[in-house]
């Protein structure tokens, strides 16, 4: 199977966010599986820095006239084939690969975002005569006008190569004012409620769930809850209408990236076998941000974007309780200023029970998970989620909303789900402080009885995230829609 994965992120080389987690694994995961799998992204500083051997193949004129280059190599941090856009103008900026250093969105990223989903619609119509994919898998609005150029080449051509959309979150859904319609290149009946267009705007996220063979998102309930209007995103027809061709599989974890046993990452290695390390973990890290190295304070930690998704609000608000009660708790974030400037201005109040750092860091996240008791998640909603994942592999119990991939992965400590062995953190329903104290709460019930504490995480680390299962739901989808030309 010739796959062709099309995104705007990969880990390692550039992440804003779990995106880049997924973009970064799944190749890997598939070629196990037996793909034939490469890669098509932008060029951006790092990934053109990582892109070696590389050869051209092709110099091509945008649909609206922009000169740009396309290369082919392999990266080496990843040791996978790419295909990278090489276009200097559009993707080597100061700031992040969709806003500027002041946070605000490029003013030409339609361009900069179709020039991905169209290069993947030339390399499906063999534009590298040695490589054409059968299915080409754009993620999220970045990569997804790629089904609508190759939904309109296969009207002209025998050829027909596959699309797969992954929806990575609804809520960015890429909308543009109707005059970039012309940018474009798409024949203008693409311009219709039948097409792309969006409430009078265009919108790439309609154009991958409206022209794409299969659509995916990243866990069973979020795919439902995706086709209700209270998350639908005012796509919730579109989808509802495509239900047939929607399906939620999970995402899964990056075993060589987040395993406490392995984890070159965090200062003393533990498994469930032996998880005297993790407590060395959390002296440590208490050490590093100044807390009271109290090894029995429950510890909290917070790895996140900081925005209105990630219902952060209601920690903030819940701070006094988890201090009160004696815990704990380390922020890890970068986003909203009201919330950073909340936080940052909370902290020095209780220096030694709370901890915030603002900004971006790979490897304190993997101290934080390695070190915390419980990681909270306490989502308004939430595709999947990996940082409940990545708590529960590292015996730090999720705290989390019901909801989306959060509901996919976390069992309540519930008396009844602790006597099935079932439980493995705690969830709460009610999107309000009340709801998220009972879970606070609850956690602190748990670690009061230190025995079944060590039961639940020793279950939690033990429960199998691994990609496997994962790639084969994804190779099962792309059977399905692929042609057996250019195999
Ligand atoms: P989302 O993609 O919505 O941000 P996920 O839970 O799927 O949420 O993925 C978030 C990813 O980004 C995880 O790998 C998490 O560890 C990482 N992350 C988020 N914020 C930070 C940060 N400030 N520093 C380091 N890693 C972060
Ligand atoms: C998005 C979602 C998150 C998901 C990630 C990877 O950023 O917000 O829930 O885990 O994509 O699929």
């Amino acid at each position: 199977m010739k796959l062709l994965q099309v995104s705007a992120e990969i880990f390692p080389l550039l992440k804003t966010g779990g995106l880049a987690d997924i973009a970064g694994a799944l190749p890997a995961a598939l070629r196990q599986a037996g793909c034939d799998v490469r890669v098509l992204l932008p060029g951006f500083a790092p990934i053109l820095q990582d892109l070696q051997d590389a050869s051209l193949v092709a110099h091509l004129v945008t649909p609206w006239g922009e000169s740009v280059t396309l290369r082919q190599g392999r990266l080496a941090t990843l040791d996978l084939l790419a295909y990278v856009i090489d276009a200097p103008a559009l993707y080597l900026r100061n700031g992040g690969p969709y806003e500027d250093a002041q946070r605000q969105p490029y003013a030409d990223n339609c361009r900069r975002f179709a020039l991905l989903g169209w290069m993947a619609g030339q390399l499906g119509q063999g534009l590298d005569a040695q490589w054409t994919p059968q299915v080409v898998h754009a993620h999220d609005w970045h990569a997804a006008l790629a089904p609508a150029y190759l939904a309109f080449s296969r009207e002209r051509q025998a050829q027909r190569v596959a699309s797969v959309y992954t929806v990575h979150n609804l809520a960015y859904q890429g909308v543009f004012a109707p005059q970039n319609f012309h940018d474009l290149g798409l024949p203008d009946a693409a311009f219709s409620i039948h097409g792309l267009e969006f409430y009078g705007q265009l919108s790439f996220m309609k154009a991958g769930l409206f022209y794409a063979d299969r659509i995916t998102t990243v866990s069973p309930t979020y795919a439902q809850e995706i086709q209700t209007p209270e998350q639908g995103c005012g796509l919730d027809g579109l989808l509802r209408a495509r239900r047939d061709m929607l399906s939620g599989i999970l995402n899964a974890v990056d075993d060589s990236v987040w395993n406490p046993a392995t984890d070159p990452l965090i200062p003393f290695a533990y498994d469930a076998n032996n998880i005297a390390g993790k407590a060395r973990c959390k002296a440590a890290l208490q050490a590093e941000m100044g807390l009271a190295e109290q090894a029995h304070a429950p510890l909290f930690g917070v790895v996140s974007r900081l925005t209105e998704q990630k219902g952060l609000h209601l920690v903030l608000g819940a701070i006094d309780e988890l201090i009160g009660r004696g815990g704990q708790l380390v922020v890890l974030g970068s986003g909203e200023a009201w919330l950073e400037a909340a936080l940052r201005e909370r902290a020095q109040r209780d220096p030694l029970a709370l901890a915030v750092r603002l900004g971006y860091d790979e490897a304190l996240a993997h101290r934080i998970f390695a070190a915390t008791d419980v990681t909270l998640v306490p989502s308004r909603f939430e595709p999947c989620g990996l940082t409940q994942m990545y708590g529960l592999k590292y015996a730090s119990l999720p705290l989390v909303r019901r909801v989306g991939g959060l509901a996919d992965t976390v069992v309540d400590s519930t008396l009844e789900d602790l006597a099935e062995q079932r439980a493995n953190g705690f969830v709460f329903d009610d999107f309000c402080a009340g709801g998220f104290s009972q879970a606070l709460r609850r956690a602190f019930a748990l670690y009061a009885r230190p025995e079944e504490w060590s039961a639940v995480a020793q279950r939690a680390m033990q429960q199998d995230f691994g990609w496997k299962a994962g790639a084969e739901k994804y190779l099962a989808l792309y059977r399905q829609v692929a042609s057996p030309m250019g195999a």
